[in-house]
């Protein structure tokens, strides 16, 4: 399907609630995090970065990063979602070439990516690995007692990853 990508505006920030509601994977607190990113990224802060897509006006996803504090190059991919009904169709893997392409040509390094060890995420985890994200690292219990945090990185110089299993 074609979508175009374009800045995320305050006109998005409703749908932008609905769409990340509407997953069913976020809390009304993670939700309201996400708002809140959005509203300080409108309000100039370069810490967070939005990218929405689009089907002609009717906004179908979005990603946010912006660059990991104390490094150099590293970024957090914070954010990746796209509306239920558009799933599938190829918008998250446009989303998140963007972003790549972005951080390569602003000297990004690595792309960290969290996320969770959650059945129901299986297919999210499915997502990052088939476009090049390495399991870097698991903390046993951290969202919840059943619930690791997995620790995705890419790496965009195809750097320091390959040192690490030379
Ligand atoms: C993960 C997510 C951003 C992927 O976006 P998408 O537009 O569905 O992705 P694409 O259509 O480009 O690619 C689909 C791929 O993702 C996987 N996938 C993940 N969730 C899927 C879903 N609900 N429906 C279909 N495919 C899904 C498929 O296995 C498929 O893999 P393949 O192309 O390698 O075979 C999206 O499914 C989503 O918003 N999920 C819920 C929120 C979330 O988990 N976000 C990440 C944590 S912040």
């Amino acid at each position: 399907m074609s979508c175009s990508l374009r800045p995320v505006g305050r006109a998005q920030r409703a749908p932008l609630e609905r769409l990340t509601a509407a997953t069913g994977r976020f809390r009304p607190d993670e939700v309201a995090i996400a708002l809140e990113l959005l509203d300080d990224s409108l309000a100039g802060d370069a810490d967070y970065r939005f990218l929405g897509a689009y089907d002609g006006d009717t906004f179908v996803g979005y990603a946010c990063w912006g660059p990991t504090a104390g490094t150099q190059g590293t970024y957090d991919l914070y954010w990746i979602v796209v509306d239920p009904a558009w799933q599938g169709k190829g918008v998250g893997s446009r989303l998140l070439e963007a972003v790549e392409h972005r951080l390569r040509t602003d000297n990004g390094r690595l792309i960290v990516v969290e996320t969770s060890s959650r059945a129901d995420y299986a297919p999210t985890r499915a997502f990052y690995e088939r476009r090049g994200y390495a399991r870097a690292a698991r903390l046993p219990g951290y969202y919840a007692p059943d619930d690791d945090l997995v620790i995705y990185l890419k790496d965009l110089t195809h750097g320091v990853l390959a040192r690490a299993t030379s």
